[in-house]
């Protein structure tokens, strides 16, 4: 794991974007793994940036992004779509045909997750993928437990994650309780993966992930297995 100690959230959010940028100029129909939540919105701000700038071109480009919440339509001001097309797809010019989220509003959770599989494998996998990390040390939504999943699946949240990201909604109650998520062997597989962490809240799982200890009580150790994990830092 290579770490790349920043001191500001905008650094973080710098170095991010150009990893994903030279990935993109290096091979223009890369395959991007995507995060939601607070920690990359600086990143994606930088990409669009760059993509107005006129320095990168998505019109190649596929993602599939790491989860999203069950029972939550489309529209959903909270949902991983909404999201994503309000703070990086709206304004980049990536096809509507290679953009992939998890369907939320499936009725039939266990068939998406396969056919979400197999989307990915379709491809050739993912070149690149983005991550955050919850205060459990989750990352997608692969919680803390003595047996994870390896493929997508359907994933009970935790009441750490409930409690953390109630914070984007009017109460604790309105959070889901149930998500879709990659499992950590589809995370694995990832050709390269860029890890970021910011705020004194991410310390405490970001010291288990550096500490030589692998445990699926820290989902995020895992990453020490991985032979290409870049750690972007405070
Ligand atoms: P955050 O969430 O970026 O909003 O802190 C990260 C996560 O839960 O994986």
């Amino acid at each position: 794991m290579k770490i790349k100690p920043i001191s500001s959230y905008s650094k973080m959010s710098k170095l991010a974007a150009k990893i994903v940028a030279e990935q993109i100029i290096n091979k223009p129909n890369t395959v991007l793994g995507l995060a939601t939540g607070g920690t990359p919105l600086g990143m994606y701000r930088e990409l669009v940036k760059l993509y107005k700038k006129g320095e990168l071109d998505f019109s190649k480009v596929t993602t599939f992004n790491l989860d999203e919440y069950l029972g939550l339509s489309l529209e959903h001001p909270q949902s991983y779509h909404y999201y994503m097309y309000e703070n990086f797809f709206n304004h980049v010019n990536i096809e509507e045909k290679n953009i992939h989220i998890p369907k939320g509003d499936t009725k039939d959770p266990v068939q998406e997750c396969l056919n979400y599989e197999r989307e990915i494998e379709k491809v050739g996998g993912i070149d690149l993928q983005v991550l955050g990390i919850g205060v459990n040390g989750h990352v997608g939504f692969n919680e803390p437990n003595i047996n994870l999943e390896a493929r997508t699946h359907v994933i009970q949240l935790s009441n750490e994650t409930i409690r953390a990201n109630s914070r984007f909604f009017k109460n604790l109650d309105k959070v889901p309780r149930k998500a879709i998520t990659m499992g950590m062997a589809t995370i694995m597989k990832s050709k390269k993966i860029v890890l970021m962490a910011w705020g004194i809240e991410k310390k405490k799982p970001i010291l288990k992930v550096t500490s030589g200890h692998i445990a699926t009580e820290v989902p995020a150790s895992l990453l020490q297995v991985h032979n290409d994990v870049i750690l972007i830092v405070d």
